[in-house]
């Protein structure tokens, strides 16, 4: 929302119904908090409700690759430029990761690809995409190469791809021929390989902080991190870190 996105897409699998219904009222929850005038608490669940007609739910039936989850949601999304987030990836920032990259995609000025970057130090190379750099234009910089999961010393850079794009619908007919990749999966970094030989690609590196959730030690990290940085916890939790850490 403060990047200026107006509707919500998410793409979702078997049995994890679970997530449509967070992105609802809950009704149950509301008359509890009610009857114990948790009135606070009532009207931070009012303000994060979505806006009416603005989210929608699509079903990747098969895990098959992130290429084929953004495919999933072609007829949705239609044929204008769309934001994805990858939402294992949470980005701690003053300003949010994909508000700084709006920024840079506003200050382009043209029908361009924008992706979220960050240093990754070498021995975790292999697990991202990596791109290559190319000359700054304004915040932004040019993507010269793409590799998905490079082989260990075959990384262009040390720059990962972080799980924020702006992308052009044009992506989507590529993804739709797209053949296998990297693990066995469709990979949108090789849709997005092809797509840069016809459009203008960028990267921005995004000021703010990163998290893998998709790794353990991202997840545990992640929890840390946004614990110490809330008012009414991290008092309480750095005392207990400090106790546990020095005992
Ligand atoms: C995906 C992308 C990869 C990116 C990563 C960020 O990989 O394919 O390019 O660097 O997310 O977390 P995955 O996490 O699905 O292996």
């Amino acid at each position: 929302r403060e990047a200026g996105i107006e509707h919500l897409i998410f793409v979702t699998g078997r049995n994890k119904a679970v997530i449509e219904d967070h992105f609802d009222r809950q009704y149950e929850l509301e008359v509890t908090l009610t009857e114990r005038r948790r009135f606070a608490d009532l009207e931070h669940l009012e303000r994060d409700l979505p806006i009416p007609g603005q989210t929608s739910f699509t079903r990747q039936q098969s895990p098959l690759g992130l290429g084929h989850a953004v495919w999933c949601a072609r007829d949705i999304v239609g044929d204008e430029p769309f934001a994805l987030l990858l939402p294992d990836v949470l980005v701690q920032a003053e300003r949010g990761c994909l508000a700084q990259m709006m920024d840079a995609y506003r200050e382009l000025n043209q029908r361009a690809n924008v992706i979220a970057v960050e240093e990754m130090p070498e021995d975790r190379l292999h697990m991202y995409g990596v791109v290559g750099a190319g000359k700054s234009l304004g915040k932004a910089f040019e993507v010269t190469e793409m590799i998905e999961k490079p082989a260990r010393g075959k990384a262009p850079s040390n720059l990962i791809i972080t799980g924020r794009y702006i992308l052009q619908p044009e992506v989507f007919d590529i993804l739709e021929n797209q053949s296998w990749g990297a693990g066995g999966e469709i990979q949108l970094t090789d849709a997005m390989i092809k797509l840069a030989m016809n459009q203008p690609f960028f990267g921005v590196k995004f000021e703010g902080r990163a998290f893998d959730c998709g790794s353990k030690i991202g997840f545990l990290c992640a929890n840390v991190a946004y614990a110490l940085d809330r008012d009414d916890i991290a008092p309480a939790f750095r005392k207990e870190l400090e106790r546990r850490l020095c005992a």
